[in-house]
C-alpha cells in the first residue's frame, strides 16, 4: 500500500518544534487514517486488505506494545471488550517472555509507530498464536515482513521523539479494526456502530478545534513547579491518563504518573497535596458519575483538579478547578480529543522549561535493542 504524502516534507513547516507541527498535522493524519475506511453515515468498514469475513474464527485478541503504542493497545482493549470481542493488552516485553499458552483462534496484534521496536519484534516471535497482524506507520518496516498482515495507520513521517499523532492515528485505525473484528465474531454490527463510525468522521474537525485552543498553554503556565503531576481516566480515559502522564514526564523531565480513576484512594492518595495537580479525563459517558467522585475525593485533600472533558460531562463547575474543554463526541472517541489537549500541555509545559523538546534526553525514536 502506498501513502499519500511528500517524504521530502521533512521541515519544521514553520513550527518551533516537529512534535508541534505533529500537534497540528493530526487533522490531515487523522483523516488519512479514515478516509476510504468508513462513510459519513457510518455504514461500512473498509479496510484495505481485510475484507467482510476476515477475522471469522477469531476468539480472542492479544495486543502487544510498549509505550505510546501500549496505550493505544489498552485503549483497543476498551474498544473490542464494548464490541463483545476478549481482549487483552499486554506490554511486549512481558509477552515474550512469558507467552499465553497456544489456543486456537487467538489473533496477537501488534501495535508499533516504527515497526521496529525490538521488544514488539521478540513478542511477535514468541506469540502462540494463529495470526499475527501489525498496526503500524511506517511502510516495508521489520514488523511488516515478521506478520502476517499489516495495517497501516496513515499518519506521515513523526519525528519527534514524542509520539503525537500516531497515538491518534493509532486510535482511529485500530477502532476501525475493532468494528472490523466485531463484525466477522459476532455477525453483527456494534449496537451503536453508525453512531461511532460517524462521529469518527468528524474527529479531523474536532482536534482542529482542539490544536486552535489556547487553554492548554494557560493550564501550562498555571503549574510550572508542582511536586508531581497525576492522571487520571476510566476505560479509554484511563488509557488516556497514562499516555497523557507519559508526554508529560518524557519532554518536561518532572514527575508524572497515570491511574485508573478508582486507585487513587488504594494508596497513591497520601501523594495528594495542594501541590500535585490531578488531570481527570472524562469520556462523556455513564462512568463519569464514578470519575467525579473520585475527584471529589482529591479536591477534599486540597488536590487542585483539571477536568479534561466535553460538553457531555455533567457540570464540573465548583467541582474541578479548571476545566479543559473539548468538542462533544461518541464517549469512546472523547479520549482521542482529551489526548490532544494533554500533548498541548505537555510542549508548553516542556518548552516553558527550555527542555529538548523533539530529542527528550535519554530517549530514540524507536527502541530497537
Ligand atoms: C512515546 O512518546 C515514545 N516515543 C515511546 O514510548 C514509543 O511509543 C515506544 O518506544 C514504542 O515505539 P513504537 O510505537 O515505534 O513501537
Amino acid at each position: 500500500e502506498t501513502v499519500d504524502w511528500d517524504p521530502k516534507d521533512t521541515g519544521k513547516g514553520g513550527y518551533d518544534h516537529y512534535m508541534l507541527k505533529e500537534i497540528n498535522e493530526q487533522p490531515t493524519a487523522l483523516g488519512r487514517s479514515v478516509s476510504g475506511r468508513t462513510d459519513s453515515a457510518g455504514s461500512t468498514v473498509d479496510l484495505d486488505g481485510f475484507p467482510a469475513g476476515e477475522f471469522e474464527g477469531v476468539d480472542r485478541v492479544h495486543l502487544v506494545a510498549m509505550g505510546t503504542s501500549y496505550h493505544a493497545a489498552m485503549y483497543t482493549e476498551a474498544l473490542l471488550a464494548r464490541r463483545g470481542v476478549p481482549a487483552r493488552a499486554f506490554m511486549s516485553s512481558e509477552y515474550a517472555s512469558s507467552p499465553p499458552p497456544a489456543e486456537d483462534g487467538t489473533l496477537v496484534i501488534a501495535i508499533s509507530q516504527s515497526g521496529e521496536t525490538a521488544d514488539t519484534i521478540a513478542a511477535v516471535r514468541a506469540a502462540r498464536a494463529e495470526r499475527t497482524l501489525v498496526v503500524t506507520n511506517v511502510v516495508g518496516s521489520s514488523l511488516t515482513r515478521e506478520c502476517d498482515d499489516a495495517l497501516l495507520v496513515r499518519a506521515g513521517p513523526e519525528i519527534g521523539v514524542a509520539a503525537t499523532k500516531s497515538f491518534s492515528s493509532q486510535v482511529a485505525t485500530l477502532s476501525l479494526l475493532s468494528e472490523r473484528i466485531r463484525r466477522d465474531v459476532v455477525g453483527t454490527p456494534s449496537p451503536d456502530a453508525e453512531a461511532f463510525l460517524s462521529a469518527l468522521t468528524r474527529l479531523p474537525d474536532q482536534v482542529r478545534q482542539v490544536v486552535e485552543s489556547p487553554a492548554a498553554e494557560e493550564i501550562a503556565d498555571a503549574f510550572t513547579d508542582s511536586e508531581a503531576y497525576f492522571f487520571i481516566g476510566r476505560g479509554p480515559g484511563h488509557a488516556v491518563a497514562l499516555e497523557g502522564a507519559l508526554k508529560f514526564k518524557e519532554i518536561t523531565y518532572e514527575h508524572a504518573e497515570g491511574f485508573t480513576a478508582a486507585e487513587l484512594k488504594h494508596g497513591p492518595l497520601a501523594l495528594v497535596t495542594e501541590d500535585t495537580p490531578v488531570f481527570a479525563v472524562f469520556n462523556g459517558g455513564s462512568d463519569d458519575t464514578e470519575t467525579l467522585g473520585n475527584v471529589k475525593e482529591i479536591r477534599a485533600r486540597g488536590g487542585p483538579v483539571i477536568a479534561v472533558a466535553s460538553g457531555d460531562t455533567p457540570d464540573l463547575e465548583g467541582i474541578a478547578d479548571h476545566v479543559l474543554s473539548v468538542p462533544s463526541t461518541h464517549p469512546e472517541l472523547v479520549g482521542v480529543l482529551a489526548n490532544v489537549q494533554l500533548q498541548l500541555v505537555a510542549y508548553h509545559a516542556a518548552r516553558r522549561r527550555g527542555r529538548s523538546i523533539d530529542k527528550p534526553r535519554n530517549l530514540a525514536k524507536s527502541v530497537t535493542v
